[in-house]
This record gives C-alpha cells, structure tokens and sequence, in this order.
C-alpha cells in the first residue's frame, strides 16, 4: 500500500503527476474554500503525511485525530498556525517553504511600500471615478521613497532582500532583529537599531517579523506614536503583530501618514472592516508570495519534502 497524503486545498494535477507513483493522493476538492474541520480531521485519521495551508489549525485536536501521521508540509513560510511543540510530542515532523519565497514576497514588500507612498491605488482610482479634471501642483501628492530611511522589523531572509532593493533606491536601512546580521551590515550598511529607536526614526516601517507569543500586538499604541507623523507602516508578516484598533487611530490621528498592509488579524477581512474606509490604507488579501513560479516551487517543496520524509529520510526544510 502506498503511504496516504491528504492535501487540503485542490492543486493541479500535473503538479503531483511526478509523486503520483509514489503516493496515494486524497485531496479537497475546492480551490478557494478551505477544508472543513470535521472533514480535515476525518482525512487526518488515515493519513501519512498532510500538505496544508495556514488556513488550517493544526492543533493538538487535529494531531490526536491523526494517528499514522508523520509530516505535515505547511505551504507556507510562516507555521504561526500549527502547534510545533505539540507536533514534536507526537513525533510528527513539520516543514515550511523558507527560500523559494523570498525575492517574491521582497518584490510585493516593496511594491506595497511604493503604492502606499506614491497612493498609486487612490490615484488609479481617482480617474475610474472620473474624478480628474486638471493636472494639479499637489494633487495626489505622496512621499518620495529614494534617499528616505526604511526600518525593517525582522531581519530575516525577507527582510533581507527588501534591504537589498532599498539600497538600490538609495535609502539608508535601520533594522531590527533578535540577532545581528552582520553581513547586512556591511554588504548594505545595514544599521541594528532598537525597536523604540527604529519606530521614530525610519520613514518607512515595514513588518517581516514571525508571529509568536513576544511578537504579537508589538505594533501597538505607543509604537505608533513614536513613530513620524510622514511615516508609513508596510505588514507583510502576520496580521496579529499589529493592534488594528491602535493603527486605525493612528491613521485617522494623522499619527503617521498611511499604511499598506497585506496582512490582517482576521482573514479574510471584511470590506466593512474600519481600516478599510481608510484612503490612506492600500490593503491586499496576503498575497506576498503569490507569482504562479513561487507559488509553484511551494508545492513542490512540501511535496518534496513529504517524499523524503515518507521515504524515511530526513526533511530539506524541518521547522522542529
Ligand atoms: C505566507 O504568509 C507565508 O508565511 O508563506
């Protein structure tokens, strides 16, 4: 018999065409719903290995359900949705899409920061609404972004290569991190800061911290009024690092001047939500790593790692 995988979001075929020997695929079959609890749970129970999204909880509830489980392939770089330490208990290993990632998510980074700055979408939506009559001295005027200060929260991969296209934009980069990158600091000038000291001086804030239990709320009420009434606020992490009550007052104080945010602490985010009746708010439904090329090559790395790991050997990018 050949070991189980259930998958629980519908993928294209010829994605698993090349696993298709190897493994007996169980699969939901909606492409933009998520699997319902009790289905994922009954799935879980004779599966071997789970591919799964951050739209699933996997909780202690689900690892109990799923007695012959041996990996679960998270489809994403962030595991903020499963219980690692519970997985461990279990013996079940869990692995995310780290690297395969990174250049996508750091090109919608930037382009939020550049939209958010440069109100591209009030602007595109300005002559939809057939609002333009003349070319004004101020009108739509934003914030320049070459030559101002960008303060990275989270300092990984990510934050990375969004310190890599800052630098090509002449901006001087603050960051902040649990440890110092001291590549970074040389090969990009990069500057460690802390979190108090970034939040009022950088002119762009831009969030790739991981959610945990320190992150969470970080970017509160008192983070925002230290930071520069000019400034921007970009998330691109999690929308749980933020206070959104503290944000939406933020913005509508004047406290800082926008923000553009591809993630929210409820998703999907209703359009009735506060924040978005805000037009200095770009918001987009977290799609940081969303090309069809990286989108593919996360497929195909949880695959790959179900594969090693349902083979007996070890998993290319374990997170416990
Ligand atoms: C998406 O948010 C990811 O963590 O990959």
């Amino acid at each position: 018999m050949k070991p189980v995988i259930y998958i629980t979001r519908k993928i294209p075929d010829d994605i698993l065409q090349p696993y298709q020997d190897s493994f007996d695929f169980r699969m939901w079959d909606k492409e933009e719903t998520p699997v319902p609890r009790d289905v994922l749970l009954s799935e879980a129970a004779s599966a071997d290995g789970v591919l799964c999204l951050l739209t699933e909880a996997i909780d202690k509830e689900f690892l109990a359900a799923a007695k012959h489980l041996k990996i679960v392939a998270n489809m994403a770089v962030g595991y903020d949705n499963i219980d690692v330490e519970a997985a461990r208990e279990h013996g079940v290993v869990v692995t995310n899409t780290p690297d395969v990632l990174t250049e996508t998510t750091a090109d919608l980074a930037f382009a939020l920061l550049m939209a958010t700055a440069r109100r591209i979408v009030e602007a595109n939506d300005y002559i939809r609404d057939d609002k333009w009559e003349y070319w004004s001295p101020y009108l739509l005027a934003g914030s320049d972004i070459h030559g101002k200060k960008i303060g990275i929260v989270g300092m990984g991969r990510i934050g990375e290569a969004v310190a890599r296209r800052a630098k090509g934009f002449d901006m001087s980069i603050l960051y902040h991190n649990r440890s110092r990158k001291v590549k970074a600091e040389q090969e990009l000038g990069a500057v460690y800061c802390e979190f108090t000291e970034l939040m009022k001086e950088a002119d762009f804030v831009v969030s790739l911290i991981p959610l945990t239990e320190e992150t969470k709320e970080m970017f509160n009420e008192q983070a925002f009024q230290n930071m520069k009434s000019s400034a921007v606020f970009i998330n691109v992490s999690r929308g749980a690092t933020v206070d959104e009550q503290a944000l939406h007052d933020a913005l509508t104080a004047n406290t800082i001047r926008a923000a553009g945010l591809d993630v929210f602490n409820q998703e999907p985010i209703s359009a009735e939500h506060p924040l978005m009746k805000l037009d200095n708010v770009v918001c987009l439904p977290h799609i940081g790593s969303a090309s069809v090329a990286t989108r593919t090559k996360m497929l195909e790395l949880c695959l790959d790692n179900l594969k090693e790991v349902l083979n007996g050997a070890q998993a290319m990018t374990p997170v416990n």
